[in-house]
């Protein structure tokens, strides 16, 4: 029987390899639609099977590396052409059928075609490709897993409310490659709880009527529903943003607290900013403002057995079990040098400082946000523990730390946002002679650039851990442990917390 499809039907320059030889790619050849046989070499780092032709390369969603392929050219850009996986004569060992009905609709699970190992080599090969450039690293060969698995493992889940052609409200993720929305009731990476919390407050959105928000002409009023639950007594926080305050919001939070979804509390935050940021900035540049709606107003967590508050619009990891193991392994990463006190930037509710400020006696946290940095104090006073915390960009507040540290060298943490250290972070965090840094990355392109930086002052990776805090996706977590090239001797005088007394009277 012959083949379903033939790599004759490809153009010359995306032929299999192996197959006839492969010439310049000729995308003036090629119209959307067009189905040609093609075998992806590689992956980017969203996740898509990539092959690459001389002037130009293509995407390839559903894509296996080193599978020879079927696909469908959906688009053809300038330097690059985004195609469908349709069919393999062969399927590759390392394919499966994806677990979840919409993983090709929603698109936010790019390598869920593929059996779990076959996932992690991937997500392992993109750091590594990231991090090639930098000669003599100990690259990960396995990733550290959490308990709650491949599936079932995200705590939080944002959800965009939009309207069909037909004018209907739908509230879910984005369809992949589009502003359309596709519900996902069955989202299979969430846990079970979120997936009925989800259903509950899609239901009463529709129900209500609460149309969404349109920015260009101020009218509607629902934009995002973020859901978060707790690892440790599974409540789940929720947050509706909004265009603008409308009296129903109200109505809609006492219906989803009547709700048996385990929903412990509701906020509103009004975004009527353009654009596809979730959260607003606030007026005077002091952080998206909330409103408590019904219930309680925060959930806890628990990491490395410290326990943590949460808020609506507090940075918190979308995989607490992982989380968990990272955040043990880098107090256990310090377990030689208890003396030196802890300065973990970009800190968040506090996941490192808390945790290490009971092992080390004292750490300082920084971090731009002020309602995490709220929670991060209360976090830190009920744990009775010594912490101080900094609200503001890290480059300006690193000035302040050093001024209380007064000479004292630390030990670092350093979990920045995706695109890394910015500029000026690096130097001053040099000055203050750390006894050792951990970085923690979710973006390997911005942790090779700065891992470079410090190669160049003379550091060393004595460790380098891959974390699989999103499985199913490219995405992944890692931790590389820093050596300065001379260790600064202990400090001989310890930290104490500094008591603000209220003015009399
Ligand atoms: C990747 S999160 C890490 C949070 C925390 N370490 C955790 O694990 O939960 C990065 C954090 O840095 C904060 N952030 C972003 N840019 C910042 C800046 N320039 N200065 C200080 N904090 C910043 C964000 O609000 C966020 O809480």
């Amino acid at each position: 029987m012959s083949p379903p499809f033939s790599s004759d039907r490809a153009p010359r320059h995306l032929r299999p390899q192996g197959g006839p030889p492969q010439h310049r790619p000729a995308p003036a050849g090629l119209r959307v639609g067009q189905r040609l046989v093609v075998t992806p070499a590689a992956y980017d780092a969203d996740g898509f099977a990539t092959a690459q032709g001389q002037r130009a390369s293509m995407v390839i969603w559903g894509g296996v590396a080193g599978e020879p392929g079927e696909v469908e050219v959906r688009h053809i850009g300038q330097n690059r052409i985004r195609s469908r996986f349709i069919q393999a004569a062969q399927p590759a060992a390392a394919r499966r059928a994806p677990p979840c009905p919409r993983y090709d609709a929603c698109g936010s699970c790019a390598l869920m075609h593929l059996q779990p190992e076959a996932q992690r080599d991937v997500r392992l090969g993109l750091l590594a490709e990231a991090l090639r450039a930098l000669p003599g690293l100990p690259l990960p060969t396995t990733m550290v897993q959490g308990e709650d698995g491949d599936e079932n493992y995200r705590h939080y889940v944002k959800m965009a409310v939009g309207q069909s052609d037909l004018g209907h409200i739908r509230v879910g993720a984005y369809r992949r490659g589009s502003h359309d929305i596709v519900a996902i009731p069955d989202c299979v990476v969430a846990t079970p709880r979120l997936r009925e919390a989800m259903a509950t407050v899609a239901h009463h959105i529709i129900d209500l009527d609460l149309r969404p928000y349109n920015p260009a002409n101020r009218t509607g009023i629902m934009r995002h529903v973020l859901l978060r639950q707790s690892r440790i007594d599974g409540r789940v926080l929720c947050l509706l943003v909004t265009g603008r305050n409308h009296r129903l919001l109200k109505e809609l939070a006492t219906r989803i607290m009547g709700s048996a979804s385990g929903i412990s509390g509701v906020w509103a935050h009004f975004n009527d900013e353009a654009g596809n940021g979730i959260l607003g900035w606030g007026a005077e540049g002091e952080g998206p403002g909330f409103s408590m709606l019904e219930g309680a107003p925060l959930i806890t967590e628990q990491l490395a057995g410290e326990r943590l508050l949460l808020g609506p619009g507090d940075f918190f990891q979308v995989n607490p079990g992982v989380a968990d193991r990272l955040v043990r392994d880098v107090r256990d990463a310090f377990a030689d040098l208890r003396e030196y006190p802890v300065v973990d930037l970009y800190c968040g509710v506090g996941a490192f400082t808390l945790p290490l400020a009971r092992a080390h006696g004292y750490a300082f946290g920084v971090e731009s946000l002020p309602g995490a940095v709220m929670h991060a104090k209360e976090g830190a006073e009920q744990g009775h523990l010594g912490a101080e915390f900094f609200v503001g960009e890290a480059t300006a507040q690193l000035a302040a730390v050093a001024e209380r540290l007064k000479g004292r060298p630390p030990v670092v943490v350093v979990d920045p946002p995706k695109k890394g250290l910015e500029e000026g972070v690096f130097e001053q965090l040099l000055a203050l002679k750390p006894a050792r840094v951990a970085y923690v990355s979710c973006e390997p392109t911005s942790l090779a650039r700065d891992l470079a930086r410090f190669a160049a002052a003379g550091w060393t990776v004595s460790a380098l851990r891959a974390y699989d805090m999103f499985p199913q996706t490219a995405h992944l977590e890692t931790l590389a442990l820093l050596e300065p090239p001379e260790r600064p001797a202990p400090p001989t005088s310890t930290l104490r917390r500094r008591v603000v007394r209220k003015p009399a009277g």
